[in-house]
């Protein structure tokens, strides 16, 4: 076993460095008071320092309102990175060298001064390319994205023209734009300060080593991409299910909903890597095409195929492993008689060479009663003869779900006999799982995702046309919904699986949803 287990380590295919390609640089991040910089991306780029994988050398610089110091920063930052840091517990000796680079800029971003301040910070930084490799990452409302970006390109932070080896980019959090109006007239603000080249637009799923591995798994393993095709495959869902509600989020919550929250970004971005063609390369750019390609063969949606294929919910109060759960109409910020979708489910159309026929289900709640995230892709049944003629449905058809987090593993669903003197078939599974077969440290997706902007690598970020593209989709729906009032079909419990609306959206179709379960 040993021997076997040596030589799969031997076999590893590297297709990247791990380190040593990015460039000295200076990461400035706008909104460092926010949640974010002190749960995600302080974090991400602490432990990237600890694995070496930061450059050398490098600088961090806070830019908020409030006033504090460099040190008093650095405390509130290491005491976040002490509560939120995943499964490793933090180094002092490290955190002491990480730390030495980190600097706080107070000022109101609306204010010319901030930039100027920013600029003699910079310009204390002796090597020139701490001085002019500069990653803007834009941690704050979307309306300020475009106000900021205007203002670096004012103080000459932010360069069009900047000559190589030099370089200046900006990482764009979500929401972009709430709608396509809005994204596109977001896009056009940036792209007057900046090139596309330089706009980095986040989905932190794609930072996710299991959404990354669709590609792997697809395109490196013969037997799995033959069956790829509307000859094998009855039918996908994609299920996104969190155990938790809007907590504090009512108010931003209350303005987007699972559609915009959810659909328009991370679940559009797992069907696009499961359903596009083959890119021509490996380039950002080839990829980034398939995904647009793929996205724009989704069929439009019209007025009368909204009814029937998108349905929306939203929990009411119920109960979760004995304790008592609120409904979304209770929470903080919540409108008392809000409309506002906590649930979505859609059956999707790809009128494609491969896919015709085939449809695609996504769903995705919140206050479910599991957090998982998972791509089920279910095969024809076997012709209606031998076992299938005497068992009928009884006779499960063959699955592949690829669990994209928790207990991220991919799972193929098959029959077997029952052992024993008795003729009895029932599904069995065979089960690859990440933990057990790496066990090492999964990086967050933060990490992976600063570490590609330092690099200038555009692939796990979301182009220009196809972020327009998915809210071109979401619109369409939205508009179908036009502010009609929920139906009773359309709540449920909290805890529970969505509502009855959803169930009804395969019934129709002869199908059943699949949940996710706890994988012992
Ligand atoms: C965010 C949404 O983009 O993704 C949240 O705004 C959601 O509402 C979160 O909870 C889910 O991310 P993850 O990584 O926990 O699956």
């Amino acid at each position: 076993m040993d021997g076997v287990e040596h030589l799969d380590e031997l076999m590893v295919c590297r297709l990247s460095q791990d380190t040593g390609s990015v460039e000295p640089c200076t990461i400035v991040i706008f909104g460092a008071s926010g949640d974010l910089t002190a749960r995600k991306l302080i974090p991400a780029l602490y432990h990237l320092h600890g694995q070496k994988l930061l450059p050398d050398p490098v600088r961090v610089i806070g830019v908020a309102r409030r006033e504090k110091t460099d040190e008093s920063w650095r405390a509130e930052l290491l005491e976040a990175l002490q509560r939120f840091s995943r499964n490793q517990s933090v180094d002092a000796a490290q955190w002491d060298t990480f730390a030495a680079n980190v600097h706080y800029c107070r000022g109101d971003i609306d204010d010319p001064k901030v930039y100027r301040g920013l600029s003699e910070r910079l310009a204390g930084f002796g090597d020139e390319r701490l001085r002019r490799n500069l990653l803007f990452y834009l941690a704050v409302s979307p309306s300020q994205f475009a106000p900021v970006t205007e203002q670096l390109h004012q103080a000459q932070l932010l360069r069009r023209d900047e000559e190589a080896p030099f370089w200046q980019r900006l990482v764009v959090e979500k929401p972009f734009g709430h709608d396509l109006a809005s994204a596109q007239a977001l896009n056009h603000e940036l792209i007057r300060f900046a090139h596309e080249q330089q706009v980095f637009r986040i989905d932190h799923y794609l930072g996710k080593e299991t959404v990354q591995n669709i590609l792997m798994f697809r395109f490196s393993n013969a037997i799995f991409e033959q069956l790829w095709t509307r000859q094998s495959i009855d039918h996908v869902q994609i299920t996104v299910s969190e155990e938790l509600g809007v907590g504090q989020r009512g108010g931003y919550y209350e303005e987007a909903g699972a559609l915009r929250d959810m659909v328009q970004n991370h679940l559009l971005q797992v069907l696009a890597l499961i359903a596009m063609e083959p890119p021509v390369s490996l380039e950002a750019e080839s990829i980034r095409d398939e995904k647009v390609k793929l996205l724009k063969s989704i069929r439009p949606f019209t007025p009368a195929g909204i009814a029937r294929q998108v349905v929306r919910g939203q929990y009411f109060a119920g109960q979760h492993q004995g304790q008592a759960l609120a409904g979304y109409r209770q929470e903080e910020r919540v409108k008392p008689d809000s409309d506002v979708e906590t649930f979505a489910a859609l059956k999707l159309s790809i009128d494609n060479w491969r896919w015709s026929g085939v449809p695609f289900y996504l769903r995705t709640g919140k206050r479910l009663p599991l957090s998982a995230s998972e791509v089920r892709v279910q095969f024809r049944p076997t012709p209606h003869v031998l076992f299938a003629a005497q068992c009928g449905s009884a006779l499960d058809a063959n699955a592949l779900t690829l669990r994209l987090q928790p207990q991220e593993g991919i799972s193929l669903r098959f029959n077997g006999k029952v052992p024993g003197t008795s003729t009895a078939v029932r599904p069995v599974r065979m089960h690859f799982s990440y933990d057990t077969e790496f066990g090492a440290y999964t990086p967050e997706a933060y990490e992976r995702l600063l570490l590609e902007a330092m690099e200038g690598d555009a692939t796990l970020f979301i182009r220009r046309d196809e972020v327009e593209t998915a809210w071109g989709i979401v619109d369409a729906i939205r508009a179908g919904w036009s502010d009609a009032p929920l139906t009773n079909r359309e709540f449920y419990a909290a805890g529970t699986w969505g509502p009855v609306a959803a169930d009804d959206l395969l019934t129709q179709d002869g199908r059943s949803w699949r949940n996710p379960t706890p994988i012992a």
